[in-house]
């Protein structure tokens, strides 16, 4: 997959640095719409501000915003209009009534959501004559506009081109591909990722908690020791990339015993297993099918497996 900040050289580039600021809509004034309506006005954007419960753009107005009285006109004012609300379907709701006014216009949807919905979006605005880009937002509202923010964008590559700009002003800016589900598949990557640490962690801190040791104790243990893990991962994803899972130190054999060993301690101090067992699972069928002298990465196989009998089995019926 290529990843690139400059996807489309032959682009309408961005206005000079001396035009005039676009005019952006933000439409959903919750705790990330608010910040990002707030970074545009600080930049000098004409930024027009809807949100379904009244009160949440006072401040906003307060500092030169215009309110708009419904969806439909916040899109009208804007060139590039950003939206920014629970999910899908609130994304839905707001944009049916308004499709009239989708028309040459720019919409990023900011709202987090899967790879389906956002290619059935994309599409339907396509369909109204206006660009559509997602965007994945790696921030909390505090960090939006500086450098430890960033944001996967997906979609219209000429939109991306041409709104650049504006879109560095809320973070590193990324455009992984004109698939719209792009960003969302690297979002729900990126917190697969992240949640499989936290069942660890939660796994880690009831064993030490069966026998009295306390979480911060362990967690002062377990941060270092999971930074030296994260150092293990891009040589992984070279074996998987590659396909080539030799290897002469960590084996699915020894991981498979020493991850057996976990789960009967775990068992032994009267704990579930649920959250690692379904691991020691698609570590056991890799051996089974004789591959246990081959790299722990390998267990990505197993998934591999799983999704491609399931789509046999749907073929099938
Ligand atoms: N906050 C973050 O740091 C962050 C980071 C990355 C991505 N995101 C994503 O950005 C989106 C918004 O997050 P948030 O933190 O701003 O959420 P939030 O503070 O809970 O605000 C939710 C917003 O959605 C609006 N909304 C909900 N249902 C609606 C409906 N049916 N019709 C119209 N508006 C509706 C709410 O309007 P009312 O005020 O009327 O309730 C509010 O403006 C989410 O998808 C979130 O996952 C947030």
């Amino acid at each position: 997959m290529t990843v690139t900040t400059n996807p489309n050289p032959n682009a309408s580039p961005n206005p000079s640095p001396n035009a005039a600021p676009q005019p952006v809509a933000v439409i959903g004034l919750g705790n990330l719409g608010q910040v990002l309506a707030e970074t545009f006005l600080a930049q000098g954007h004409p930024t027009t501000v809807w949100n379904r419960s009244p009160g949440k753009a006072d401040s906003l107005v307060a500092k030169g915003a215009t309110l708009a009285d419904s969806a439909a006109d916040a899109i009208a004012a804007g060139e590039l209009v950003i939206i920014a609300v629970l999910d899908y379907e609130a994304v839905r709701q707001l944009l049916i009534p308004a499709a009239d006014t989708l028309r040459g216009r720019t919409l990023l949807n900011v709202t987090t959501g899967t790879p389906a919905p956002a290619r059935e979006l994309a599409a339907w605005v396509s369909s109204h004559r206006a660009d559509y880009l997602d965007g994945a937002v790696y921030a909390v509202p505090q960090t939006i506009g500086t450098p430890e923010a960033f944001v996967l964008y997906s979609g219209s590559a000429d939109a991306f081109t041409t709104y650049e700009r504006e879109l560095k002003l809320l973070g590193t800016a990324t455009f992984v591909g004109a698939d719209p589900g792009l960003s969302s598949l690297y979002d729900v990557s990126l917190l697969s990722g992240m949640y499989g640490m936290f069942a660890g962690f939660f796994q880690a801190l009831a064993l030490a908690d069966s026998a009295g040791i306390a979480a911060t104790e362990l967690t002062g243990l377990l941060v270092p020791w999971l930074n030296g893990a994260a150092a293990a991962l891009p040589g992984f994803a070279q074996e998987i990339d590659s396909g080539d899972y030799s290897t002469e130190t960590s084996n699915l054999d020894i991981n498979t015993v020493g991850l057996g060993n976990i789960l009967n301690a775990t068992k032994a101090q009267g704990l579930g297993t649920e959250l690692l067992a379904p691991l020691h699972a698609l570590f056991e069928r890799q051996i089974e099918e004789g591959h246990g002298a081959a790299s722990l990465s390998r267990a990505i196989e197993s998934l591999r497996e799983t999704q491609a009998e399931a789509e046999t089995a749907s073929s099938a019926t």
